[in-house]
């Protein structure tokens, strides 16, 4: 059976959390990616610089890519160096502050992401800072970085999420509870924090 483009990147949109797998690699992707390796191997700098061009024309990255159809993470390349990750927020989706153990750079191409900036306090954690990103903006994080994502539109927000190193690999942290509590991260609460955001809104 003949798929159609747009029904395999319909398909390829579902939510898959899993290391190791290249997805939705196609032509209109392809040199995306490579264009990401080669600034990965010039450093953090050079890959937002990337990001800065390919989210500066966000109907093309809509079209290589797929117009979004619900919130998840399709992973586009994971090594234990490089993660390229294509992550698209539930509408009005909150994401606790986490953090990564390694560098990110984020680009956002359809919709809006706030994220507030936290650093380790005493107790817990305290924020120290907060940003709000829209089509063909960029923010990076440095490797110690905490932040927490809000999509604060009622639509889908899409961005091009790179990381400095394995986004699925053990001992990340995240933060809980009016106390803001230490929790290990976990991938598998991730997911099912995508799929009760997507029914919220019928997705
Ligand atoms: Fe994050």
């Amino acid at each position: 059976m003949t798929v159609s483009r747009r029904e395999f990147l319909a398909t390829a949109g579902a939510i898959m959390i899993a290391p190791g797998v290249f997805a939705s690699i196609n032509d209109e992707v392809t040199p995306m990616i490579e264009a990401l390796k080669q600034a990965y191997s010039e450093g953090q700098k050079s890959v937002e610089e990337t990001l800065k061009r390919l989210t500066s024309d966000p109907r093309d990255l809509l079209n290589r890519l797929g117009e979004p159809t619900k919130g998840g993470i399709r992973v586009l390349y994971n090594t234990s160096e490089l993660t390229i990750l294509n992550i698209t927020w539930a509408p009005l989706m909150v994401l606790r502050p986490h953090d990564h153990n390694m560098w990110a750079s984020i680009g956002v191409y359809e919709g809006r992401e706030d994220n507030i900036f936290w650093k380790r306090s005493e107790s817990a954690i305290e924020p120290v800072g907060a940003g709000s990103y829209g089509a063909g903006e960029v923010t990076s994080l440095d490797h110690d970085a905490i932040h927490s994502v809000v999509n604060p539109t009622p639509r889908l927000t899409a961005a091009i999420h790179v990381y400095g190193g394995d986004f699925f690999a053990p001992g990340r942290t995240s933060w809980a509870g009016k106390d803001q509590e230490p929790t290990p991260f976990s991938q598998e609460g991730l997911k099912n924090h995508f799929v009760k955001s997507n029914a919220r809104f019928g997705l």
